[in-house]
């Protein structure tokens, strides 16, 4: 399990404008502290997953994010993570820095005034969303209840200013008291070296955090070579050997099922116009398989890389993906990129070898005009053709910012004529009788 999820962690940090191996590095320092102020058995297994998964809601406030700031939601995340944010005249600054920026200056003006008039009632429900999705993602992943409860309480402070109960002291979780210090150590440390960071979190000492904790970390992270040690994106080797081993838990196939349906749903929720789209995709997709009599276990893989395949889309910034226009070729190329994400994710797990290919290849078209490799189909698996077709297809029935959905017969005359193109004929012959079924 703890190589399935460090790998998936890696979307995470996609989608929070982290370098890969942010969660990583966090779960290393968060089990350090742990284990210095004594912490044993279950709570360590606990913890080690809530760190590795503490941004699992990230996707729930993605778009919310763009809407409020008319900014990058990855960027605005990213130096959120930075900021002394219940400090007021830091989190003003923090605003006013990225409100519309980049835009016109009666933009940015319009944007401002709209975050003045919010103040800081904007905050609570962004905090909010994103710590009961992400314990609601703990849960569908079969986790103890004591995992969701250290990510839902993971951005509450010491002092009761967090959120987004404003917890104070011990009433805070302390598997969350742990990872909010851990993974706030982590960004400063990668932004201003350890020894700033060391300096800023004893600041923060009954504020943020818990002062016995930051004693703790400040036992051992005085040492400028801690992040060198940890490496820039630990491997699963390394996380693996920091599970407590008479707790390790191991994933069958019916826990890596429920992982990629979880999984799906970080996926989908990242933009309001893909709302259930690795779902909708899946559905097809596992026709598809199924009339064409794959076998089994293919089919399953099937499935699985349908509810997968846009994984890497989290590391596309809601400013392109909720865009009403067309898009720019910079934007568009942003956008290409999004299928090799995936490839780097899925391929980190061995578990999931079996639909790296099909999932990575969901924009590969028969001719080899697709991306992001431009491969022709041809030659690929009958379970990597047909995707395309069923991607498509979900897209094409669904809401986007620049067009209503499209009735199915107008959707599969447009997709009938690229057969032979873009698509397999066999899949889509398989695809209508599936339909029509
Ligand atoms: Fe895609
Ligand atoms: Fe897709």
């Amino acid at each position: 399990m703890s190589e399935i999820v460090s790998a998936l962690s890696r979307a995470l940090d996609l989608t929070e404008g982290q370098p890969f191996g942010h969660a990583a590095r966090s779960c290393v320092v968060g089990m350090r502290v742990a284990h210095a102020v004594g912490l044993e058995g279950q709570d360590l297994s606990d913890l080690f997953y809530a760190l590795l998964l503490k941004d699992a809601g990230c996707t729930a406030n993605a778009a919310a994010t763009y809407n409020l700031f008319r900014y990058d939601d990855r960027e605005a995340k990213r130096r959120l993570k930075t900021v002394n944010w219940s400090h007021t005249a830091s989190s003003v600054r923090y605003a006013a820095s990225i409100a519309a920026a980049g835009q016109p200056l009666p933009a940015r003006l319009a944007q401002l005034l709209y975050l003045a008039r919010k103040g800081t009632r904007a905050a609570q429900p962004m905090f909010a969303l994103r710590c009961e999705r992400g314990a609601d993602i703990i849960r569908l992943l079969g986790f103890p209840e004591t995992v969701a409860q250290a990510v839902y309480a993971l951005d509450e402070h010491f002092d009761g200013a967090g959120y987004p109960k404003g917890l104070r002291g011990q009433d805070i979780p302390i598997l969350s008291r742990i990872a909010s210090l851990a993974q706030t150590f982590e960004v400063l440390a990668v932004a201003h070296g350890t020894a700033r960071a060391v300096q800023m979190v004893r600041r923060r000492a009954g504020s943020w955090f818990d002062p016995a904790l930051v004693t703790a970390l400040c036992s051992f992270a005085q040492d400028e070579r801690l992040l060198g040690e940890i490496g820039a994106d630990p491997g699963s080797d390394l996380l693996a050997a920091l599970e407590p081993q008479d707790h390790a838990v191991y994933a069958d196939d019916a826990q890596l099922d429920r992982i990629a349906e979880a999984f799906a749903q970080v996926i989908d929720a990242k933009s309001p116009f893909t709302y259930q789209h690795s779902t909708g995709v899946a559905k097809v997709a596992l026709g598809i398989a199924a009339t064409l009599g794959l076998p089994a276990d293919r089919v399953r893989d099937v499935r699985r890389a349908a509810l997968l395949h846009d994984i890497g889309k989290l590391g596309v910034p809601n400013t392109i993906l909720d865009k009403p226009d067309k898009l720019t070729d910079e934007e568009f190329a942003v956008i290409r990129r999004h299928p090799a994400y995936t490839v780097e994710i899925l391929g980190r797990v061995d578990a999931l070898r079996g639909i790296v290919e099909i999932a990575g290849s969901h924009h590969e078209r028969l001719d080899g005009r697709g991306y992001h490799r431009g491969i022709a189909l041809g030659e690929q698996d009958v379970a990597v053709r047909l995707l395309p077709v069923a991607d498509v297809y979900d897209a094409l029935t669904s809401d986007r910012p620049y067009r209503r959905a499209l009735p199915q017969e107008q959707a599969l005359d447009i997709m009938r004529r690229q057969v032979g193109g873009a698509f397999c004929p066999d899949c889509f012959a398989a695809f209508e009788q599936f339909l029509g079924a």
